[in-house]
């Protein structure tokens, strides 16, 4: 911390202020922590062992937020970044910084703190983080925006660390296959050939939103989604599954799917179908490794009836099919319940049933239709499971719960739930299935105790 400091101990640094500060350690979601005259500063963009300064984006009663402006001495162990966006910081891979092996460390001891600190926990197996096995163009899904150069011309990127008017644009994303990489600036190509108007969202005017582009990485299939204001433009390039969402608003604009409608994948021996709106695992190489401990962890012998709630397009549950008794789905999106069950019938699983439900409202009728399982999996997302689900979830009196989570700090409180109606939280193994960022994934086994009660309360 330098200069002016007396009145900021009493107030702690306020919105607009320049500190100069050294990072001590990572917090959950990957930013660096600084301290500044015994205030906590969360500095993006900033890791452990850097001198930055950086300017303050919320001044809070307790600690700031702030955002790094320049790094003005690297840690010791720094290693240079990949990314590079005309000198802009990438911001899809804030830890690119990190040599891997600091990154895996770093997602270890956030889950093991996560755990013990959050949830209170203890006496359970952390094992190792399970490694990426590519920690460079690994993701088969990336949604980029439409933005404007200073000379008036269409940009598509990442939107800037903490800015939502500025879009950094991007050549060549280092998470993105080269196929990926293709598919995104032929259809930048495209927009500055035909002089189609980005939209600002500022003026509200303008045509082209976003793009997503997904691969089936398995199948090579690469498939765009466009989403436009309702326009007029020319017909993008057609070979791109390029599909446009918004009326035309006249007959040369395109409306609707132009190419494939759903992507293709395959995952273990599965043949997969999925659609847009449906949620598929953005590391395919990495999401059998994370099906394979789940698959270990509930440890089937073939006669089991398995519950995968939230099961997205049933990609859990169908490889877990062939080892169990039989397996119920569910999941809150019809599209991803429809592609689960497409999935069973094309890959001849006749023991996989799927039901369109919210899982807080879902699981008793389930329970009445199936009867009691001996596994549940839950696949939640980041938010975690409400106490309500939980209790759902205790209700059904599974033996064992494999809970696969994208957020140990949403993990850590839904254990202590469990934990507190008789469930022992037995193994927990992490899985990096995004190297380069903060992102946490891991694998839970909780076991129910001899003596614990069979439900909880409504
Ligand atoms: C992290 S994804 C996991 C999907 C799947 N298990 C997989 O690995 O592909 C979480 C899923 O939960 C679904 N979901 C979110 N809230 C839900 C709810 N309240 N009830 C049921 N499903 C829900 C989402 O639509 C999404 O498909």
């Amino acid at each position: 911390m330098e200069a002016g400091t007396e009145t900021r101990s009493a107030r702690g640094p306020r919105r607009g202020e320049l500190l100069e500060v050294e990072i001590d350690s990572l917090a959950f979601g990957g930013r660096g922590v600084a301290r500044a005259d015994g205030f906590v500063v969360f500095v993006a963009g900033a890791l452990p062992g850097d001198r930055v300064r950086a300017e303050v984006t919320k001044g809070k009663k307790r600690f700031a937020e702030a955002r790094t402006v320049e790094l003005l001495r690297p840690g010791a162990d720094r290693v240079a970044d990949v990314c590079s966006h005309g000198g802009e910081p990438c911001p899809g891979a804030p830890w690119q910084g990190l040599p891997y092996e600091r990154q895996r460390a770093a997602k270890q001891a956030q889950v093991a703190e996560a755990l013990d600190r959050l949830g209170g926990l203890g006496g359970y197996e952390l094992e190792e983080i399970v490694s990426a096995e590519q920690t460079w163009r690994y993701r088969n899904k990336l949604e980029y925006s439409f933005g404007e150069s200073e000379e008036g011309e269409p940009t598509l990127g990442f939107h800037a660390r903490g800015r939502w008017d500025l879009i950094v644009d991007v050549e060549d994303c280092h998470l993105a296959s080269e196929a990926g990489n293709a598919a995104r600036n032929e259809v930048r190509e495209w927009a500055r050939a035909e002089s189609v108007p980005t939209y600002d969202a500022g003026a509200r005017r303008g045509v082209l939103r976003n793009l997503t582009v997904r691969e089936g990485r398995r199948t090579g299939q690469v498939q765009t989604r466009l989403v436009t204001t309702p326009a007029r433009f020319p017909r993008p390039p057609v070979d791109l599954h390029t599909q446009v969402e918004g009326d035309s608003g006249g007959t040369d604009g395109p409306t609707g799917v132009l190419g494939e409608e759903r992507l293709r994948e395959r995952l273990f021996e599965l043949d997969l179908e999925i659609s847009h709106g449906a949620f598929f695992q953005t590391n395919t190489e990495m999401a059998e490794r994370l099906y394979a401990v789940a698959a270990e962890f509930a440890g089937l012998s073939g006669r089991e009836r398995v519950f995968d709630l939230f099961c997205g397009i049933g990609t859990i549950g169908l490889s877990l099919a062939g080892r169990a008794g039989e397996v119920w789905g569910l999941e809150i999106v019809p599209e991803a319940i429809a592609d689960a069950e497409r999935n069973a019938r094309r890959n001849r699983i006749g023991n996989a049933r799927f039901v369109a439900a919210n899982a807080r409202t879902g699981v008793r009728p389930l329970l009445e239709e199936a009867g009691k399982p001996d596994v549940v999996v839950v696949d939640p997302p980041r938010a975690g499971l409400s106490q309500k689900i939980v209790r759902r979830v205790i209700e059904c009196g599974a033996q064992k719960i494999v809970y696969v989570s994208c957020n140990p700090t949403t993990l850590a409180p839904n254990a202590a739930q469990l934990v507190e109606a008789g469930y022992r939280l037995q193994r927990v193994r992490p899985v990096d299935m995004f190297p380069q960022t903060p992102h946490i994934e891991c694998v839970a086994l909780f076991e129910k105790a001899a003596s614990a009660p069979s439900g909880g309360a409504a």
